[in-house]
């Protein structure tokens, strides 16, 4: 991994500053071209899992059995491989019965798709539900994973978008899903005003409820729909605009860089393979030179293991107009539009 990111850097000697940061790994289910994660938290729970399970699966079964599974609040959500599919209300009690806290164990039946990025569940122990509430860095978060895209792997992601956020900036969330971003953001960074924009009409109703459940968090909007044509009618510029959106963002990044401010940041998200990262940076200086701006800087963050030689990746650009200088810092003239107040608007 090192190795290929030096060789990219070799091979990609633009002007502009440009850096790696791993922001966390992730290991990869080959069976089912899942990626999962492998924390030792995680291992070690699922040595367990196989504990509880010798004598009940045979040794081969124990071998197919998935290392980790995700918990969603109190729902663990699981692959079961096809060849354990007679056992798996066995797999479900032995979850069950290891995590007091667990009370749902769901497997997943589908793979992420769709406009709405949800994932199929069937649920095989526990209460018959899919709401859960779920708590991520002091937020609280309720949801039904199977109708709305959550996904508890990107936290460590959310919390390092969170704090780059500058005190009084304005940030914007595209694709804001249930409200992680901007509550997350909204809540480390008080002094800020972060809006949210989201076309699951499911996911933004949970997003309005999640912002209600928060009390203490006042500094968050959210409107629902496309963001092709909510953005452009708030008619308003943000210093900061996140787009988790991999797997197609580039299709917004005209709208989303008519709404940044001058120097504003840019985060990114792409699906990328080991070796091409550059063709993402690529991606933003090409919508950059289109609208006249200029790609600043660009830092590359890998924030996921998605499939074989495939990472989730976030760039976080500065963009400035072709006369701005490079490699200004970071809140050197962000913010001088702040005092202008945003227009009202009654995002809800
Ligand atoms: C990968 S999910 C990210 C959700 C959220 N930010 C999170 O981290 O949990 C992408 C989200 O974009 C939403 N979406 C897809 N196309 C959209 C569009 N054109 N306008 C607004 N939201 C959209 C999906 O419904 C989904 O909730």
């Amino acid at each position: 991994m090192v190795v290929e990111l030096l060789s990219w850097r070799l091979l990609f000697p633009h002007p502009r500053r440009i850096r790696f940061a791993i922001i966390s790994f992730q290991g990869y289910c080959p069976c089912l071209s899942l990626s999962w994660c492998c924390s030792e938290r995680k291992t070690a729970m699922s040595r367990k899992l196989k504990d509880v399970l010798r004598g009940v699966l045979t040794p081969t079964e124990l071998q197919c059995l998935v290392q980790s599974y995700d918990v969603v609040g109190d729902i663990a959500i699981i692959i079961i491989p096809p060849e354990l599919i007679e056992k798996e209300h066995f797999i479900a009690a032995a979850i069950l019965s290891l995590h007091k806290n667990i009370k749902v164990v769901a497997k997943r039946d589908g793979i992420y798709g769709g406009e709405f990025r949800t994932l199929p569940l069937r649920i095989i122990g526990g209460e018959q539900r899919k709401e859960t509430v779920h708590t991520e860095d002091g937020v609280r978060l309720m949801l039904n994973p199977e109708t709305v895209y959550f996904s508890v792997r990107s936290g460590t992601e959310r919390k390092r978008i969170a704090s780059l956020v500058q005190a009084k900036e304005e940030v914007l969330v595209l694709f804001s899903g249930i409200g992680p971003y901007p509550l997350i953001i909204g809540r480390a960074n008080p002094s800020c005003r972060v809006v949210g924009i989201e076309k699951n009409p499911e996911a933004h109703r949970y997003a309005l409820k999640n912002l209600g459940s928060n009390r203490r968090i006042t500094n968050v909007r959210l409107y629902q729909g496309d963001v092709d044509s909510v953005l452009p009618a708030l008619d308003r510029k943000f210093d900061r605009i996140v787009m988790p959106l991999p797997t197609s963002a580039e299709v917004f990044l005209s709208v989303a860089l008519a709404a940044l401010r001058r120097q504003g940041w840019l985060h990114f998200y792409d699906l990328q393979q080991e070796g091409r990262f550059e063709d993402t940076v690529a991606k933003i200086e090409a919508a950059c030179r289109r609208d006249v701006l200029q790609l600043l800087s660009a830092e590359i963050a890998v924030c996921g293991h998605c499939g074989p030689r495939t990472y989730r990746i976030c760039v976080d650009a500065q963009i400035g107009r072709i006369s701005d200088p490079p490699h200004l810092k970071e809140g050197q003239e962000n913010f001088k539009d702040n005092q202008k107040d945003n227009i009202p608007l009654d995002p809800q």
